[in-house]
């Protein structure tokens, strides 16, 4: 009887400590060429409203816009093309991941993300159904985390990149327009809301409606450093973003090595932290999720922040006639590793 009880006490103890420390192994690597048969390309109407149009494989290939190696993954915009405003948009890609996660840890080894006026990139998760009944409305909820807290969504902008959270299947790394805003911010909802920083046991290194001084983790700044590792955990607990710039010291060894097992907890602070609450249940919001990387042209986030970014009045126009601004528009991935417990 003792033994038992002990035994549950350790069980209990266990699953309580391993939101803080969790040891993960390797379950898939996707590197060069087996993107090409572990991703599809998703080519539907551009979801965000903007000046995108997302081709299938055989066009993205044919077209050059995906482009594989034995290490790298190239995925960028048409530049080379003046566009019709009638057309839907300029020729781009979205890659989806065959396979969905729920509890994993994943290292996205990024070399360059899409920079220039008018571009939406993001590297994201969401739910397997996707696209479904409810592709618009994933569109359209982007959308609305920026300007509607009253959406069920929280949405925490890291500079140019952010992590969007809505409280049914998504999250992403996003930014817009190469620019370097210097502000965080966090919308929160009724339906999902998060305890303020240093409570709860929230930490993050990313400040919330606070000036930021790291700029390396987008734009030019992340490209001019060879890039750097992204990477997430998403638990039952908690679901927490890091990021390392290349050169950066502190990187874990575990990531810069690409070792088989990873144990999150050896990795710092992350930039952002959602624990699970009573005011947000993860598990309740989140099913399987597949791996999603998109470069957007104008669209909600992009046309919103256009003219501040200084890019001019009319992401559209812009889009459609300068081919060559678009040059720098593509992602450089060197791999993206995925473990599970
Ligand atoms: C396709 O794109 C890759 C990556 O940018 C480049 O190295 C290669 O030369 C391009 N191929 C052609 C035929 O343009």
């Amino acid at each position: 009887m003792w033994q038992r009880s002990s035994l549950l006490l350790t069980l209990l103890f266990a699953s309580v400590y391993h939101s803080d420390a969790w040891i993960y192994t390797i379950s898939d690597t996707y590197v060069g060429q087996n993107f090409l048969e572990t991703f599809q390309h998703i080519a539907i109407p551009d979801p965000t409203h903007g000046r995108t149009n997302y081709v299938d494989q055989l066009t993205a290939q044919y077209e050059n816009l995906t482009f594989v190696d034995a290490d790298s993954l190239i995925l960028q915009t048409d530049f080379t093309n003046v566009v019709d405003p009638n057309s839907p948009g300029r020729n781009s890609v979205r890659i989806q991941s065959l396979k969905a996660y729920t509890t994993h840890a994943a290292i996205f080894d990024v070399r360059h993300i899409p920079e220039g006026c008018g571009t939406w990139p993001a590297i994201w998760e969401t739910g397997p159904n996707w696209p479904s009944t409810g592709e618009v409305d994933i569109g359209h909820i982007k959308q609305s985390t920026l300007s509607s807290p009253s959406k069920s969504l929280v949405s925490m902008i890291f500079s140019h990149f952010s992590l969007i959270i809505t409280t049914t299947t998504t999250y992403r790394l996003e930014g817009a327009n190469n620019q370097s805003p210097s502000q965080s911010t966090l919308h929160t909802s009724p339906g999902c809301s998060m305890p303020p920083l240093g409570q709860a046991d929230r930490t993050q290194s990313g400040r919330i409606t606070q000036d930021t001084s790291s700029t390396d983790s987008f734009g030019r700044e992340f490209n001019a450093n060879g890039g750097g590792w992204y990477a997430l955990e998403r638990t039952p607990d908690d679901i927490r973003i890091w990021f390392w710039s290349r050169p950066d010291p502190s990187t874990p060894t575990a990531i810069s090595s690409e070792a088989f097992t990873i144990d999150t907890s050896l990795w710092g602070t992350p930039i952002a932290h959602f624990p699970a609450s009573i005011s947000c249940d993860l598990n309740e919001h989140f099913g399987p999720n597949n791996i999603i990387i998109d470069i957007a042209l104008c669209g909600d986030l992009a046309s919103a922040t256009f003219t501040d970014a200084g890019c001019g009045t009319d992401c559209a126009t812009f889009v459609d006639q300068n081919p060559t601004a678009f040059i720098d528009a593509y992602f450089d991935i060197a791999s993206i590793r995925v473990f599970e417990p």
